[in-house]
């Protein structure tokens, strides 16, 4: 595997191929990046770089010190990047302007018929005009700007708001569709992965039409929002995406005028905030208005507390099937028939061909490695104009270099297809061993791999497996993911420099390529969350992550292993999300005091914050459970009878002059009780607040029980996720 497709990779494959995480934090003999932090930028005539230099100087008596300056950032924040020793980086920590230092670690990143699915489709109703204001910030591996997705034809000048720049370094050019770029990895912002072209496409991508994979998922692709401008920020290369690269384009995109950020990338699992750089950048966004997308992780297989994002004001997105899903089938010489997945463009026309095992075709490798037909196994000669049979995916690249006709092997998890180099086919451990002894029966064992189709999956969505899962480990008492939308098998433009498979050695090119992910599940609630401001302009980050949250389709809980865990509120319904009748936003200061509750100091919260907070005195200090969030959740302790009450308040954006009832569904045995029942509102803008007493039976370690509360005027459904549990994180319960 080369480095170029190792973000792809780990994005999608990180359970699959058993990758095993890289390099944490560059060395440079024996200096690494550190990251200082100085807190928020002022307003105005902030003499940020000068400063940065200064400091460095001040560390040594070494007069190059400052030439180790990586980074600065001084427009929506204050700080700098820098290549020090440890001593340097602790001498640093003790100067009274830095707020704090910590080492740069490396994250990674984690369509067409997807926004059918979700009901937004060439009918519903848009004003293109408010579309075409609003400008969707993607933090990602680059864009190719001139794919067919970001044509600029009939588009107008960019919204005067607009203070970013077209800095995608040589021979990149923006238009009126893809207003801005700026690269902090590598030296252009062009995209060699294809990940950052599918996530921008999904998000904002125009519609172009016949676009397809080889004919697989033929239609026409399109982003959430088609007339919505893009600006593009590569922080990722083909070693990952550094911490330092993060926040500076965090620092950009904020002052830059975006009205809300995607980022489907992030770390294998959940840090303190005050260490994440995304969650730190996000903390900025929101209080300037700028909501933050970001993708749960693809650590799913590890199975609960794998959820990677966090932090309560981002918007944490689960991956979730479509109703298309791509199947193919093999056809035995005994006529057996066996379906299986992959996204096998290719058509062998040939009618069965010779079937060998990969341990009878390798002639240098000891068997257990032989079985697996791992890379070098293979035996040219012997795989030449036959299918291989493999025991594991990951002997698709050595088939597929050792130059075998096709290949069967057996898949990881049954609800992604992965696109392959060859006519390969991945099947149910059963149906593979199934192969395997017709196979050891038979003296001139034969086999025909046919071409992918779809069919349609009348069970979707179900959240994937490899979609990370809650409960949130740093704070218990916030359910995350918050959402789930489609992250299968989706179609959107690529870059036509990469691979289009899970094989780098692969030749061909594609403009539009199919891929899974969280990745790609997060650029569709940015659409949507873009969907629902040109509709709502002046709509707070928080406003419109609750007009999402509470108008999710409910999902599943039986259909879907860890239930809200999986999906949180639901999948995503934008349509409904225009009109979600009463809104839970939170107000100036209340993440700070959101902070102050998790029992962060007053130090922690300057790490994030960036400028001196003091907290509530203990006696009224704020819950964490509290927090005026859209889910209500809590820890609670394991064998021991509990009753919790939760404290909310809405905001009418409805109808003026309306009643909301409250009613309670539960599979679970809890006793719920709202206070009030009915809420009656005179006027917009109004707000009221209710409380939810929850009271049950003692819960064993490591479980949960959930129910919903619907407020409802008779239109509008407001739907939140009750969930009560006993998985410790970080904070233990009380
Ligand atoms: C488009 O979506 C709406 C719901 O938003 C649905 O009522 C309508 O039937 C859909 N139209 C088509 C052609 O799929
Ligand atoms: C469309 O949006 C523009 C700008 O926000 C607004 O002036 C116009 O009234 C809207 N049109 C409709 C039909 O809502
Ligand atoms: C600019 O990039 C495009 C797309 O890769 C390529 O076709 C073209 O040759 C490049 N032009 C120059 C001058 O490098
Ligand atoms: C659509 O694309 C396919 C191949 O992807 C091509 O064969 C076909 O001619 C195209 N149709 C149109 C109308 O462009
Ligand atoms: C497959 O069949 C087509 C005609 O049906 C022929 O043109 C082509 O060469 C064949 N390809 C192979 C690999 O046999
Ligand atoms: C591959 O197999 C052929 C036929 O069995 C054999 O002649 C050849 O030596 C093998 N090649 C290697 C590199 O072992
Ligand atoms: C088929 O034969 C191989 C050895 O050649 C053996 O490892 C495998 O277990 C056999 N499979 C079945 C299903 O009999
Ligand atoms: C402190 O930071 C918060 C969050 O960035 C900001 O809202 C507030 O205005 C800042 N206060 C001062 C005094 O800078
Ligand atoms: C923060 O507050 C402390 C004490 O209240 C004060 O000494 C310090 O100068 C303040 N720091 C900043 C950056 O305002
Ligand atoms: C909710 O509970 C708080 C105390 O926990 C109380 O002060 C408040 O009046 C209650 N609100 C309602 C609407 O009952
Ligand atoms: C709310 O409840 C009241 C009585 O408790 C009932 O009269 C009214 O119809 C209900 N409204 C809705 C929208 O269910």
């Amino acid at each position: 595997m080369s480095k170029s497709s190792f973000l792809l990779l780990l994005d999608i494959f990180v359970i699959l191929m058993l990758c095993i995480s890289l390099c944490h934090g560059a060395v440079d003999d024996d200096r690494k990046v550190y990251i200082a932090y100085l807190g928020s930028a002022p307003d105005r005539d902030y003499i940020a770089t000068s400063q940065h230099s200064t400091m460095l100087q001040a560390l040594s008596t070494h007069s190059s010190v400052e030439n180790y300056l990586i980074r600065s950032y001084k427009r929506s924040f204050n700080g700098f990047a820098a290549k020090l020793t440890n001593e340097e980086a602790k001498k640093l920590a003790s100067f009274k302007e830095v707020v704090s230092v910590f080492p740069s670690k490396v994250y990674h990143l984690h369509t067409t018929r997807s926004w059918d699915f979700l009901g937004l489709n060439q009918t519903t109703k848009r004003n293109a005009t408010a579309e075409s204001n609003v400008i969707v910030g993607v933090i990602d591996s680059g864009i190719w700007p001139e794919s067919d997705s970001f044509s600029d034809e009939g588009f107008g000048p960019p919204p005067k708001k607009w203070k970013g720049a077209c800095k995608g370094g040589q021979n990149f050019t923006c238009n009126k569709k893809l207003i801005g770029a700026r690269v902090y990895a590598t030296d252009s912002a062009r995209d060699m992965d294809g990940h950052g072209s599918h996530t921008a496409s999904t998000a904002a991508g125009i519609n172009v039409r016949n676009a397809s994979f080889y004919g697989l998922a033929e239609g026409i692709a399109r982003g959430g929002v088609p007339s919505a401008r893009i600006a593009a920020y590569k922080v990722c290369d083909d070693t990952g995406c550094t911490s330092e690269d993060i926040l500076a384009a965090f620092d950009d995109a904020i002052a830059d005028g975006n009205d809300l950020l995607s980022v489907s990338l992030g770390p294998e699992s959940s840090s303190e905030f005050y260490l994440d750089p995304i969650a730190i950048g996000a903390f900025h966004a929101a209080e300037k208005g700028v909501l933050v997308v970001q993708s749960a992780g693809n650590s799913g297989l590890a199975g609960f507390q794998s959820v990677a994002s966090v932090a309560p004001w981002i918007l944490s997105v689960a991956a979730s099937t479509t109703d298309r899903h791509f199947v193919d089938k093999i056809v035995l010489g005994n006529g057996k028939i066996q379906t299986g997945l992959s996204i096998n463009s290719f058509s062998l026309n040939r009618t069965k061909v010779p079937l060998v095992y990969g341990l009878q075709a390798s002639s240098d490798c000891d068997e257990f490695s032989a079985r697996l037909c791992l890379p070098n196994c293979l035996n040219k000669t012997l795989v030449k104009k036959k299918i291989i049979l493999c025991d594991d995916m990951q002997g698709v690249d050595e088939a597929y270099n050792a130059g075998a006709l096709g290949l069967i092997t057996k898949y990881r998890s049954n609800d992604v297809s992965f696109v392959v180099p060859l006519p390969a086919i991945t099947l149910s451990s059963k149906d593979y061993d199934s192969v395997t002894s017709y196979l050891n029966s038979t003296k001139q064992p034969k086999a025909k791999i046919l071409r992918s189709e779809t069919i349609t999956d009348k069970f979707a969505p179900i959240v994937a497996s490899f979609s990370s899962k809650g409960p949130n480990f740093i704070v218990p008492d916030i359910l995350k993911p918050d959402i789930s939308a489609p992250g299968v098998d989706i179609l959107a433009a690529y870059s036509p420099v990469a691979s289009p498979s899970i094989t780098t050695t692969d030749k061909r090119r594609v403009k539009y390529n199919i891929i899974s992910g969280t990745s790609m599940s997060c650029p569709h609630v940015a659409g949507a969350a873009a969907y629902v401001k040109t509709f709502h302009p002046h709509w707070s980050p928080s406003t419109i992550k609750s007009a999402l949250m509470t108008t999710a389709f409910p999902m599943d809980a039986l259909r879907n292993q860890g239930a809200e865990f999986a999906f949180g509120s639901g999948h995503i319904n934008p349509v409904k999300a225009i009109d979600p009748g009463l809104v839970y936003n939170t107000v100036k200061g209340d993440n700070i005091r959101f902070l102050c509750s998790i029992g962060y100091d007053e130090g922690s919260i300057k790490n994030i914050a960036g400028n001196n907070t003091s907290c509530p005195k203990t006696n009224t200090k704020m819950l964490p459970r509290d927090f005026n969030y859209p889910t209500l959740t809590t820890l609670v302790p394991a064998g021991k009878p509990f009753k919790v009450t939760f404290h909310r308040t809405v905001t009418n954006v409805g109808v003026a002059r309306s009643t909301y009832n409250a009613t309670i569904a539960t599979l679970s045995e809890l006793e719920i009780k709202v206070v009030p029942q009915v809420l009656s509102f005179k006027s917009l803008t109004e707000k009221k607040s209710y409380n939810v007493t929850v009271s049950g039976k003692a819960l064993g370690e490591q479980s949960m029980v959930s129910a919903t509360l619907i407020w409802s005027d008779g239109t509008h459904n407001v739907r939140s996720s009750i969930v009560i549990h006993t998985y410790e994180g970080v904070r233990r319960a009380v």
